[in-house]
């Protein structure tokens, strides 16, 4: 997409008409002002401009034009930002097949399938029975259809028929598992007779559903999707895109084990909470949360299968450096079971008064049940506490030292901590590590001009690209950034940045802002000349020159100065200041 027709979209896409879609708005003289969707505040700080057609918060600097505050609030790229403005505004795009998400299709059947099943809950008899149950577990029909909540027919082939008349191939109901075929080959639901829960992608798709029973009796309690191409239980976190505005204003996530907690705390007006699905935590799910969100509460059932799933999160989330707490709930109840029981004040009363943090809760966990006059018991315990300690800060080490010590009857100085180093964070590493090889100061920042050149101008880029190899960078991110940005231009005649931004990783994404952009020529927009172009690819050139000298000396001191080749290109490279 070109910049002529992003500047057409903005244009004929009114910012205050899309603002208030999310974010109530007042006057106030010539903007509007509201509260900001972006972080929690109590004073509106986030201004919408109509003259100038753009939105900004003075508190935490979200904001921009109409296509980027709707990626945002939304959660979807630009390229997707635009393409939907694009047609709510009736500006004709050519979409083109590599842009488009492959998986288009496989969202829209399961968006009918969703329809299908709230549909049914709220017009068939058996739905009836349904709506009646979750009635009796007090969920009003603001909160079914905040959650989709819809009910799948028993027996039944009427899912099938309405995809097969609306064209869906049967392929693919079969591939994304919501119709199955029988051993006569006709086709069947999957879903038969259960309370259905729509899970989505982080982007808000519909990508796969579980079936709660209604008979206390069944032995499964929910039947899921099977996995498929678009429905991953492991990089999927339940209610995660509908959370998402809440997330981001509580600054905070909060980690449920079923979907019943999730609804009753939301219930209760805490509406920042999301669900694992049956399974462990695990990493992709963190990077996701991550890209949100520093801080996670986790508020697992209270009985022993919560507490071992918890110990198991901390964890994970220790090693990718998530600020952790722990809601306990009191009684060995599940959140869902809580509100029920005591009521949504008390819940909220709870978050402030029963959490906990890794420390005190593992402490308490590791103390509990444990005889301490029982020699077993005292090595279990002291094993596992400075196990535990054996990642955490001096500080730390101290207090739960000292405490140890209290309850084992001894002097703090009886325990000797063997620390051991964070552990390594598993691969795809999520926050952006500084590059390993240190180059200096001077020649790392000729890297980074080149990088604002070429993303200026597509000329600069080319004269670059020919002056330059892509090995002639040392630090890996730049150069790959260097190769995208080169393809970019195959496609463009000029680099719209936040499009850009937008195709790279997340990891790729973070350096660009913490690294790539902190000079001063993106704060002023600086021209950059040629003759500047020139003196930065002489520096990397330099540079890369210099390492080679380095390496070609130790070579030859190992080789005790036989090798004449070397000596040669020594001597050549010894005037390099
Ligand atoms: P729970 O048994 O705690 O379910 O399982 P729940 O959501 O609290 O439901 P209620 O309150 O008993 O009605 C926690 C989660 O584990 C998955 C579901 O995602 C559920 O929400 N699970 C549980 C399954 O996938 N299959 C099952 O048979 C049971
Ligand atoms: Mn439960």
């Amino acid at each position: 997409m070109d910049n002529k027709l992003i500047e057409l979209i903005n244009e004929k896409t009114p910012i205050v008409e899309l603002v208030s879609e999310f974010v109530s708005l007042q006057k106030a003289g010539k903007n509007y002002r509201g509260l900001c969707p972006f972080h929690q505040e109590k004073t509106p700080s986030f201004f919408v401009s109509p003259e100038k057609n753009i939105c900004k918060c003075y508190g935490c600097g979200e904001g921009g034009s109409p296509i980027n505050f709707y990626r945002k609030i939304k959660n979807i790229s630009f390229q997707e930002a635009a393409e939907e403005l694009a047609e709510k505004a009736g500006v004709k795009i050519e979409k083109t097949e590599r842009q488009k998400d492959p998986y288009e299709s496989f969202y829209q059947l399961m968006q009918e399938v969703k329809e299908f099943y709230k549909f049914n809950l709220k017009n068939s008899e058996n739905g009836q029975k349904a709506l009646d149950y979750l009635y009796k577990r007090e969920l009003s029909d603001e909160i079914i259809n905040h959650f989709d909540i819809g009910y799948a027919p028993e027996h039944s082939d009427a899912l099938y028929k309405l995809l097969n008349d609306k064209g869906y191939q049967v392929s693919d109901m079969i591939k994304l598992g919501v119709v199955k075929q029988k051993d006569d080959g006709s086709y069947y639901d999957l879903f038969s007779n259960r309370i259905i829960f729509p899970i989505t992608n982080a982007k808000g798709s519909v990508v796969g559903f579980s079936g709660r029973t209604l008979n206390p009796k069944d032995t499964i309690k929910y039947v899921n999707s099977p996995e498929t191409v678009i429905f991953k239980k492991g990089q999927l976190l339940y209610h995660f895109n509908e959370a998402l505005s809440e997330i981001r204003k509580n600054k905070q996530v909060v980690l449920y084990e079923g979907f019943f907690d999730v609804i009753s705390s939301y219930k209760a007006g805490i509406k920042h909470g999301v669900a694992t699905m049956g399974t462990a935590l695990t990493f992709d799910q963190v990077k996701l949360i991550k890209q949100f969100t520093d801080s996670i509460i986790i508020a697992y059932d209270g009985d022993d299968a919560g507490v071992k799933a918890t110990l198991q999160a901390i964890h994970l989330l220790e090693k990718v450096r998530l600020k952790t707490e722990i809601l306990t709930i009191p009684e060995k109840m599940d959140p869902d079971e809580f509100i029920k029981a005591y009521g949504d004040e008390k819940f909220e009363i709870l978050f402030g008064e029963y959490v906990k943090d890794p420390y005190q809760f593992r402490y308490g966990v590791y103390k509990k049940g444990k005889d301490l006059s029982n020699a077993n018991d005292i090595t279990t315990f002291k094993n596992q506490v400075l196990e535990m300690l054996s990642y955490a800060d001096p500080a730390i080490q101290n207090l739960y030292k000292s405490r140890l010590a209290k309850d084992l009857n001894v002097t703090a100085d009886a325990f000797e901590i063997k620390t051991k180093k964070q552990p390594p964070i598993p691969q795809n590493e999520v926050i952006p590590k500084k590059e390993v090889h240190k180059i200096s100061n001077k020649f790392e920042k000729a890297e980074r001009y080149l990088i604002y050149a070429m993303l200026r101008s597509k000329q600069d880029a080319s004269h670059i690209q020919a002056r330059l190899k892509t090995s002639d960078f040392v630090d890996h991110i730049q150069s790959t950034i260097r190769i995208l940005i080169d393809s970019y231009y195959k496609e463009h005649d000029q680099l719209n940045l936040e499009e850009f931004l937008d195709s790279l990783t997340s990891e790729q994404r973070a350096f660009a802002q913490s690294e790539l952009f902190k000079d001063i020529m993106w704060e002023k927009q600086l021209d950059i000349d040629i003759t500047e172009v020139e003196h930065y690819i002489s520096l990397v050139k330099t540079a890369n020159l210099m390492r080679r000298k380095t390496y070609v000396k130790a070579t030859l001191e190992k080789e005790e100065y036989k090798n004449n080749i070397l000596l040669q290109e020594f001597k050549m490279l010894a005037n390099l200041k």
